[in-house]
């Protein structure tokens, strides 16, 4: 019979790829300095030589890359602050470190960064988190008048600002224990917190010795690197003062009548010789 003819079938091809971008999946960038999210090229088998068409990098949720090198079209980058760290225009297609250099990292730099990879062994993508941090300056203290509360006339207000993420303030008295008071959180114009905690005195207490201390958004104490250097403490600062004023005119009174006194014995010694 007549030899039937084979029918080809058409085999969805699965390109397999022989090149993988290694990263950290994890960096942890601090606010104005450069961040690094490192990435390298890797072969899966022996190729050894690999050869790099095309490299981007994408903010995850924008529809363009933000950095691009090609090997016909050369680099592009549209941020200024935003570069390949191992290259510059010079870009050589034989160079496996495409990491992304964030110069001077902000808040609004928090985000997940997809890089893509197209070699002549094979294309891969990969994701990348950068997360930021800021450190709380140290925390201030001050008496402030307290309107909000009929019970009381004055409150302690701590304050620490520029860090990142949301920390958290407490208070301790001098045995170390926790004071219940609530942290508020305001966001300043380049995205940093300030945070600021009031503790109200009640009716008739007056304040003895609180610390404020700022913790982190993972509850690590923020300045701990500070040793020995003392939070701020409020030691009653008005009770204190007043007594230090009133001591001293006490004093002063008692020296000047003491004088005066001396001066009259003198007068009425002479008055009774004359
Ligand atoms: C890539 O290059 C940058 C800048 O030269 C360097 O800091 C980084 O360690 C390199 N990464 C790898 C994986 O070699
Ligand atoms: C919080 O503070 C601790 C201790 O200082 C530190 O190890 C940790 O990295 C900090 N976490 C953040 C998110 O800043």
């Amino acid at each position: 019979g007549a030899p039937i003819a084979a029918i080809p079938t058409l085999n969805c091809v699965v390109l397999k790829s022989f090149v993988k971008i290694a990263c950290n999946d994890r960096t942890v960038g601090q606010i104005g300095q450069p961040s690094l999210l490192n990435c390298v090229v890797k072969p899966t088998q022996d190729t050894t030589d690999i050869d790099i068409v095309n490299v981007k990098w994408k903010r995850s949720g924008d529809a363009e890359s933000f950095l691009n090198c090609h090997q016909d079209e050369g680099c592009t980058g549209t941020w200024p602050g935003y570069r390949f760290a191992d290259f510059s225009s010079e870009w050589d297609s034989k160079n496996t470190n495409i990491s992304l250099l964030i110069t001077n990292t902000q808040v609004k730099d928090e985000a997940k960064y997809t890089c893509y990879v197209y070699t002549d062994s094979g294309d891969d993508e990969v994701d990348v988190d950068l997360q930021v941090t800021a450190k709380y300056s140290l925390p201030n203290v001050s008496l402030v008048p307290e309107k909000k509360n009929p019970n009381s006339k004055e409150a302690l207000l701590c304050k620490a600002s520029g860090g990142y993420p949301k920390g958290t303030i407490r208070w301790f008295d001098e045995n170390n224990e926790t004071i219940s008071a609530e942290t508020e959180v305001k966001t300043m114009d380049n995205g940093l917190f300030e945070l600021s905690s009031k503790l109200v005195s009640l009716n008739g207490s007056t304040f003895s010795n609180y610390t404020c201390i700022v913790f982190n958004s993972s509850g690590g104490k923020e300045n701990e690197g500070f040793e020995g250097t003392p939070s701020p403490v409020v030691k009653t600062p008005n009770v204190v003062a007043g007594v230090l004023v009133i001591g001293s005119l006490i004093v002063g009174l008692l020296l000047l009548l003491l004088i005066r006194r001396r001066r009259a014995q003198r007068k009425s010694l002479l008055e009774f010789w004359l």
